[in-house]
């Protein structure tokens, strides 16, 4: 008898299922910082934002953060494994060009939480942990909360076109010419990519200051960033 789920296909799906559930623990989390969490600190009294902060926020960054890591490896594997199957020339294909656009979105974003997003919230847990038991806070943390702020925001905004570019790769297909030198594009997508990360790094929130600012961001990101692929892809 043949059991579809033990085989290479199997593991794949089993992959894909995994990313999925992981996917909607980062993500699900990422929403929730922005959406809800972000407004709610910004006009509840004192005391509570400090208790949140203090007990609520370290259990949601924990399933944000672990969630990131495992969406990212089993991401990376069902790539290592598609290539391995499939060979490495299937990344110069419609499908190709899609999943890298969407991974290297997906890859900016885990390093902003575990190399940006959750130093800098360690630092304002801790400020507030210090302040509640008398001590001072700490003067570095408005600073880190702001910092992380931009990053959580950046990521926010690239969450848009990595979702449209993880679905488009196997339920969009494009017509990428086999023969098109896919450098352009590729150095046009690291010139765009690269300025937003800049930003996230060193810049300020600008339009992603509000809800509908970044989502509205987001929205046009993906569309601008689909548009110069099938632009420049023929
Ligand atoms: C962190 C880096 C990430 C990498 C390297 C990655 C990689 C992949 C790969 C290789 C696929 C399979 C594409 C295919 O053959 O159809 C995929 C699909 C997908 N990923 Fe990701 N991913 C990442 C992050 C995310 C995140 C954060 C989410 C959020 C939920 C996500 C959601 C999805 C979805 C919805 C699909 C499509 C599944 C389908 O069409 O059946 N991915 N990803």
């Amino acid at each position: 008898m043949e059991i579809a789920l033990f085989s290479l296909d199997g593991f794949m799906f089993l992959l894909r299922w995994l990313h999925l559930f992981f996917g909607v623990i980062w993500i699900g989390h990422l929403y929730y910082f922005n959406f809800v969490q972000g407004a709610f600190f910004a006009e509840t009294d004192a005391s509570t934002k400090s208790n949140a902060i203090q007990k609520l926020v370290p259990r949601a960054l924990w399933w944000f953060r672990w969630g990131a890591m495992f969406t990212m490896l089993t991401g990376v594997i069902y790539l290592a494994t598609k290539g391995h199957r499939d060979g490495f020339e299937i990344f110069a294909t419609s499908w190709g060009v899609a999943i890298l656009t969407g991974s290297t979105l997906g890859l900016l974003m885990w390093a902003n939480v575990w190399f940006v997003i959750w130093p800098n919230q360690k630092v304002v847990i801790a400020s507030a942990t210090q302040a509640a038991s008398g001590g001072t806070a700490l003067p570095e943390a408005a600073a880190a909360g702001a910092r992380a702020g931009v990053a959580s925001r950046t990521n926010t905004l690239f969450s848009i076109p990595m979702l449209f570019f993880m679905g488009a790769a196997s339920h969009l297909p494009m017509a990428v010419n086999p023969n098109a030198n896919l450098w352009i594009i590729t150095g046009v997508f690291a010139v765009i990519l690269g300025a937003l990360e800049l930003n996230a790094l060193k810049g300020k929130t600008g339009v992603m200051t509000t809800i509908q600012g970044v989502v509205t961001s987001g929205f046009s990101l993906a569309g601008v960033l689909y548009i110069l692929i099938e632009v420049l892809t023929k």
